[in-house]
């Protein structure tokens, strides 16, 4: 019996900083088994390091222009960035500390497509800064969640999440580091269920199966 060969999924990152997400979803997909391949990175910040990050690892990276608004893309901006997405072939856009909103074009043209991570436990501590409100407010747990982006902020079907315990003498800074290293893990995995045609969705909840399904 020979295996099914099936086409990786392509993947489009958008990242705005560090990149330390971009880079954790690169090397996982550059595993020979990994069901998807990253095939763009793009930024929104030219001075950004994820771009650096992402050419080291041989992964195309370039900044767009981010047009006249700090905190979304306008209609015209989100259009050239989708034709970008759209002549890689992309199949799935994942954000990656990507530090605006996308808005109607964007979400229109990806539909059910997007995902995010966020560092909290959705939905709490949604926005900016999840870690510090979380430090903040006092929990004894926080964590990280992946889930599908819509039209509303850090409120998509949630994928996976996983816990982490704040400890005494946490700060917001160790707190944001533990959480990280969830993230670093949970995301490539929520990628290869997705990738894997293992993500039903059905409402907020999404429903993971054993067995893969070709989407
Ligand atoms: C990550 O902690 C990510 O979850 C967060 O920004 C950081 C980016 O780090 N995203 C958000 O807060 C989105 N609301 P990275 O650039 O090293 O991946």
């Amino acid at each position: 019996m020979y295996a099914k060969r099936v086409r990786k999924k392509r993947l489009g990152i958008l990242a705005s900083g560090r990149g330390s997400n971009a880079v954790a979803l690169i090397k996982a997909a550059q595993k020979q088994e990994f069901p998807a391949e990253v095939v763009i990175v793009i930024s929104d910040n030219a001075e950004a390091p994820v771009l650096q990050k992402a050419e080291e690892l041989g992964v195309k990276a370039i900044h767009l222009e981010q047009g006249p608004k700090r905190t979304f893309l306008i209609p015209e901006v989100e259009a050239k960035w989708v034709e970008v997405l759209r002549e890689h072939e992309v199949d799935y856009v994942l954000l990656a500390g990507f530090m605006r909103l996308l808005k109607k074009t964007f979400l229109d043209s990806f539909q059910g497509r997007i995902l995010n991570i966020h560092p909290a436990l959705l939905p709490s501590f949604k926005g900016l800064d999840a870690q510090g409100q979380a430090w903040e407010y006092g929990v004894k747990y926080s964590g990280a969640t992946v889930h599908f982006v819509d039209d509303s902020l850090d409120g998509g079907p949630i994928i996976l999440q996983e816990v982490v315990q704040v400890a005494d003498d946490d700060t917001a800074e160790s707190l944001a580091a533990r959480i990280l290293q969830v993230e670093h893990r949970i995301y490539p995995e929520a990628i290869a269920l997705l990738a894997e045609g293992r993500l039903q969705v059905r409402g907020r909840r999404v429903k993971i199966l054993k067995e893969t399904h070709e989407r």
